[in-house]
C-alpha cells in the first residue's frame, strides 16, 4: 500500500542519515522541511521532499493542509501494565505524606502489587490495552513497558505475558523490561538476600526461558535496592543476554548511575540526584541518561539538572514513566512541556530527547526516531499550529490529530 502525504506545513525531524544519539549542542538542532510531501510504502518511509517536486502517481493521498508531521514519540520508560489506580495515595500526598512514607506503610508499589496479584491475566491485559490505545492517540508509536508489580515469580511472568500480548495485538513497537527488584515484598523484610536470590535464580531463568524480556531493571535507590544488590542482578541478567535500563538517583545520590554505567546499561532513568561525578561517569559511557519530568512534577521532587547535563555534552532522553504511583499519565506532549518549563530544555531539545534519543534508550533507533528513508512509518499529523514551540507551549491542548503506525492510519 502506498500513501502520499502532501502540503505538509513542516516535516519535522528529517534526517538523511540518522544519528544514533544527539549530545550537548546537537540537541538543539532539529532539521525540518517546510511545504513538504512524504511517501509511505508498505509501512516504511520511502521518500520525501519539497512540494515543488511532488511525485505524481496512483497513490492514496492525504492532504495535510499546512499542518505539521512529526515522527511518533518513543516513550522509553513506562509501567502501563498495572491493576486499578492509586488516587487515594495522591490525596495522602496532598495532606503531607512523602512517597517514601507511603511506601513504608505498605502503600506505593506494594499496594499495586497486592491488587495485581488478585487480577487475572485477561483483566490485566484489558486494563493495559486501554492505556496502550490512550498513548497511541497522544502520538506515541513505541513504548517500553516494565514488569515490577508482580513481585512473585508467577505474577511477574503474568505481567510479562500481558506485555507480550500487547506486542502481538497492538500496532505499537514494544520492548519489555523485567523489573523483579522494584520493591521488597514484606515477607522478605528480614531476609533481603533471599529475595535477590529468587530474582536471580528463579524469576530470571524462567522469563529468559520463555523469551519474555528485552531488558532488566532494578530500582536502585534509597529505601529500595542497594548498589551491591543491583550489581548482583545485573550480572546475572547479562548471562541471559538482558541489557540493563535502571531506575537510579531519583531519591538520593544512590550510586545507581555508576553501577548502571559499570554494567553498560542502555539507560539510567530519573536522575534527579545527578552531580558532577555522575555526569563524568556518564560522559565516558554509551548509557543514555533519561529524565522523567512528570515524576519530578507529580512527586514535587528536586528537578534533575538537564541544562548542566547538556552543557557538559551529554545526551538526554525523555520518557513518561506512566505508572499509577508517581506519574499517572503517558501524554508525551505534556512531558515535553514539563521538560521546557521545569528543566529549561528548548522545544527542539525536548523533541530530540523524545524521538532520536529515546529510540536509542529502548534500542529501536535502527527503525524509529526520525523521518528517514527506510524507517518505519510511525508518525502523527498535528492540528493547525503556527510553530514547533507551540507544541510544548499549549500544554493542555491535544495537538495530535491523525496517527499513522506502520504505514496505517489508526
Ligand atoms: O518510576 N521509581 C520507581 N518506580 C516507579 C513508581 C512506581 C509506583 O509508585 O508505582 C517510578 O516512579
Ligand atoms: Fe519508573
Amino acid at each position: 500500500m502506498e500513501v502520499l502525504l502532501v502540503n505538509i506545513g513542516q516535516l519535522i525531524q528529517v534526517r538523511e542519515s540518522s544519528p544514533i544519539t544527539l549530545k550537548g549542542s546537537e540537541m538543539a538542532e532539529l532539521p525540518c522541511i517546510s511545504d513538504a510531501w512524504l511517501l509511505v510504502k508498505d509501512g516504511i518511509i520511502s521518500d520525501y521532499g519539497k512540494m515543488e517536486n511532488c511525485p505524481n502517481g496512483n497513490y492514496e493521498t492525504f492532504n495535510c493542509k499546512g499542518r505539521f508531521v512529526f515522527p511518533s514519540w518513543c516513550d522509553s520508560h513506562t509501567h502501563i501494565v498495572y491493576a486499578g489506580s492509586r488516587e487515594s495515595e495522591f490525596v495522602d500526598k496532598i495532606k503531607g505524606l512523602s512517597y517514601e512514607e507511603i511506601a513504608r506503610r505498605g502503600g506505593g508499589i506494594l499496594n499495586s502489587a497486592a491488587r495485581l496479584q488478585q487480577t487475572s491475566e485477561d483483566e490485566l491485559y484489558r486494563q493495559a490495552l486501554v492505556r496502550a490505545h490512550e498513548i497511541m492517540q497522544y502520538g506515541t508509536g513505541a513504548v517500553e513497558i516494565k514488569s515490577g508489580y508482580g513481585l512473585s515469580t508467577e505474577d511477574e511472568l503474568k505481567m510479562l505475558r500481558v506485555i507480550r500480548r500487547l506486542k502481538e495485538t497492538t500496532p505499537l513497537t514494544i520492548k519489555a523490561t523485567f523489573l523483579g527488584a522494584h520493591a521488597l515484598p514484606a515477607e522478605y523484610k528480614e531476609n533481603r538476600p533471599a529475595f535477590i536470590h529468587k530474582v536471580t535464580h528463579e524469576m530470571l531463568p524462567q522469563l529468559a526461558g520463555e523469551g519474555l524480556a528485552d531488558f532488566v531493571d532494578v530500582f536502585c535507590d534509597k529505601g529500595f535496592f542497594t548498589v551491591d544488590e543491583t550489581a548482583e542482578i545485573l550480572e546475572k541478567a547479562a548471562h541471559y543476554g538482558l541489557q540493563a535500563k535502571i531506575h537510579a538517583n531519583e531519591l538520593d545520590y544512590s550510586g545507581g548511575i555508576q553501577v548502571g554505567v559499570k554494567f553498560d546499561a542502555r539507560s539510567v532513568d530519573h536522575l534527579e540526584y545527578t552531580g558532577e561525578k555522575e555526569m563524568e561517569v556518564l560522559l565516558n559511557s554509551n548509557t543514555m541518561p533519561t529524565l522523567l519530568p512528570s515524576t519530578a512534577f507529580f512527586l514535587r521532587l528536586k528537578q534533575p539538572p538537564a541544562r548542566e547535563m547538556i552543557e557538559a555534552g551529554l545526551p538526554i532522553a525523555l520518557a513518561s514513566d506512566y505508572n499509577p504511583g508517581s506519574s499517572p499519565s503517558g501524554r508525551m506532549q505534556f512531558i515535553l512541556s514539563l521538560a521546557c518549563v521545569n528543566l529549561r530544555m528548548l522545544p527542539e531539545e525536548a523533541i530530540n530527547a523524545a524521538t532520536i534519543n529515546s529510540a536509542y534508550a529502548m534500542n529501536v533507533h535502527q527503525e524509529l526516531g526520525c523521518i528517514s528513508k527506510g524507517k518505519k512509518a510511525n508518525l502523527f499529523v498535528s492540528h493547525e499550529i503556527p510553530s514547533i514551540a507551540f507544541l510544548p507551549y499549549a500544554f493542555g491542548t491535544q495537538l495530535v490529530d491523525k496517527v499513522m503506525l506502520n504505514g496505517v492510519w489508526i
